[in-house]
Parts: C-alpha cells; structure tokens; sequence
C-alpha cells in the first residue's frame, strides 16, 4: 500500500552525491587559531576534523558539484531537471538564489530554481517540497542540494562557535516511481519566539551592513550552545516518535537513523533515549556541522556503507536555527 492518497504519486530518492573541499582542518589546527583543544572539542561534540573551502569556492561550487554527483548516480542528465531547490544558510549572495548559480554551472537548463531557507532543517524542508510537487504531477524530476560554505561566516576569534562547523554539499535526485512507500510524508515544526538562540543577525534589514554592525561582528553566527542542544535533543526525539506514529511505524521496523550532524553527543543521547544506538549513523567526527549539508552527505555515506539495503526504511530528522525541525521515513 502507498503512503500516498489516490491520486498522488510515490516518489523516491534516486540517487545521492557528495562534495567536499580537499582542505582538512583538524582541533589541532584550531588550537592554533582560538583557546581550545583537540581533548575538549572531541569530548563535547566528537569531531576531529572539518572541510573548509577554497577562497575561491562558492557555496554553488559545492553545490555544483555534489549535484553533478547526484545526476551521474541516478542517471539522469542535467536537462532533465524541472526543479532545482538548494537548501543553504550561506549562499552566494542575498540574491540570485544559490540555485540560479547552481542550475547555469550544472547547465540544468530548464529547471526553475530557488533557495530554501530553514538553516539546519532546511535539506529535509526542501526534500519534502520537491516530493511533493513530484507526487502531484507538477513535476518530473527534481535535484536538491543541501550545501553550506559556513566558513565565511564563522567568527575564527570565538571558540564557542568557530571549531563547530564546516563546509560541504549533498545533494538527492527525486523522480516518481513504483517504489510501494517511497518518500514518506514528514512531520515537520517551526518555533520563530527562539530564533534569537541561533542566527546569523547582521547584513539584513535589521541590522543592515554599516561599519558598526561589522565591527559587533554581526555578520557572523552566533549561537547559545547549550540552549539549542536541550532544544535540538527534545525536538528531534519527538520528530522521531511523531513520524513513527504518524504511519503506524515501530523504531524496529528502521534498519537506520540518520539525524542531523551537529554533535556527537545529541546524536547518541538520542539514540539512547530511542534505544536505537545501534542504527544512528554518524560521519560528525569527519565533517563537523555542514549545516543543511550534514543530511544529504550522512544519507549518501550511509548507503555507500550498506546501512541501508533496497526496500529498507531510514528515518531523517533535523533540528535547525529558527527553531525548524522535521523527520521523514524513506524507503530505500
Ligand atoms: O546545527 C544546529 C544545531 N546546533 C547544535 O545542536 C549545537 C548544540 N550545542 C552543542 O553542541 C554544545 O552546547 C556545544 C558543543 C556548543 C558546547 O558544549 P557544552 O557542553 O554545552 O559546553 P558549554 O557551552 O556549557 O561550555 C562549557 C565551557 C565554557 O566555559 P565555562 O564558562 O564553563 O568556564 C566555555 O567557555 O567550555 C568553554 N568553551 C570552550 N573551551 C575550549 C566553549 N567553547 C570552547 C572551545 N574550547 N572551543
């Protein structure tokens, strides 16, 4: 039976790529740059090493090239794009969105192109939408892209937040297809009365680019760690347990757990309060936190690892600057 009512169609994955930049940039590196240490960033989020781009590196550079990835893996050639969804909280520019970069690099020629912006969540808010103009016929095929360049807007003097990120991209090709469950409807929330804990607050209409803005460093991320890691923890188990109610699912009936990388430590206490250790997938220690990009690139590592097999389900949940959150279950 299909997840999807009468007239929709079911719409599945069909192929995943990654980019990564090749410069790698361990603790030890950053103990050089901010008051830290490798013993205390590996113990409070379990990274050692994280890809910072090129100067010369855009965000749709890595979005080009994870999307390049995703077409060759699935198949399907640039042309065949209708829609093309970058999820990114770093774009290239306040405007023309990242994908409009993106789609003319990739030669997407008759895609329609858009950034879908809700930070951390924002690679499975953009799955969700793309499914969901496929299952009603809008479209044929669609290419989204989680991809971050988040080193440009790190603060490389604040070690609260400087050693937590990377950069990278993902990218998933969706097309309708017989699969019985496919991409299965999400749950998904937002909570705009905590945006504050998590943002990147200047260059916009609130705190426009005026020297004294830079000179607060509002153009950088800035965040209250502790407080979104209670939220982060809470919100994606609930996000976990109200998609399992939601189709009538139990956590035995998914071979694995892919949720958001942003720390070690959310990752297994999720796990742990789940009782599903053994199936969250974790790939942290190598990329720290790639933002939008963190979902798509631990989806496709976790397949290239054979965590998950044809027909098997994977459950994805993000929790993200807004607050946003969501999970969805996809059959593989
Ligand atoms: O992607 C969106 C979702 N993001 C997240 O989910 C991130 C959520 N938050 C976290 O992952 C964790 O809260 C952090 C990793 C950010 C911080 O871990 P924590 O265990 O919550 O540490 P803390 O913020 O309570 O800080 C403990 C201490 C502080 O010193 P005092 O005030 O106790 O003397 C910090 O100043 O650690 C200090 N500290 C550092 N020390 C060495 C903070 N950053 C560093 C650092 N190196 N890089």
């Amino acid at each position: 039976m299909s997840n999807q009512s009468n007239s929709l169609r079911t719409v599945s994955i069909v192929g995943t790529g990654i980019y990564l930049p090749e410069k790698v940039m361990t603790n030890r590196d950053l103990e050089k740059i901010v008051d830290t240490s490798d013993e205390w960033i590996y113990t409070r989020t379990g990274m050692h090493e994280r890809r910072i781009a090129r100067d010369d590196e855009y965000t749709s550079d890595l979005a080009a090239n994870a999307g390049r990835a995703a077409l060759a893996d699935a198949g399907v050639s640039p042309e065949e794009v209708d829609l093309l969804i970058v999820a990114t909280l770093s774009p290239d520019a306040f405007f023309p969105s990242t994908a409009c970069y993106v789609q003319d690099k990739i030669a997407a020629k008759n895609a329609y192109c858009y950034d879908l912006g809700a930070a951390c969540s924002g690679s499975l808010f953009a799955l969700e939408t793309a499914k969901n103009q496929i299952a009603t016929g809008a479209v044929e095929t669609a290419l989204v892209i989680g991809a971050e360049k988040m080193s440009t807007f790190l603060n490389w003097k604040d070690r609260n937040t400087c050693v937590l990120f990377g950069d990278g991209a993902g990218a998933f090709v969706l097309k309708a297809t017989g699969a019985e469950r496919g991409i299965m409807d999400g749950v998904f929330g937002s909570d705009g009365s905590l945006a504050h804990l998590l943002s990147t607050p200047g260059g916009g209409t609130r705190h426009p680019m005026t020297h004294d803005m830079l000179d607060e460093g509002l153009q950088y991320l800035q965040m209250e760690g502790r407080e979104v890691y209670k939220h982060a923890v809470t919100g994606m188990k609930k996000s976990v347990l109200d998609v399992l109610e939601k189709h009538n699912l139990s956590s035995d009936d998914i071979a694995c757990f892919i949720a958001h990388q942003a720390n070690a430590r959310i990752i297994e206490a999720i796990g742990k309060r789940l009782k599903v250790e053994d199936r969250m997938f974790m790939n942290v220690e190598k990329y720290a936190n790639t933002s939008a990009a963190a979902l798509p690139i631990a989806v496709h590592e976790a397949v290239q690892a054979g965590k998950v097999k044809k027909g098997d389900l994977m459950l994805l949940v993000a929790f993200g600057g807004g607050f946003t959150w969501g999970a969805n279950i996809v059959e593989w």
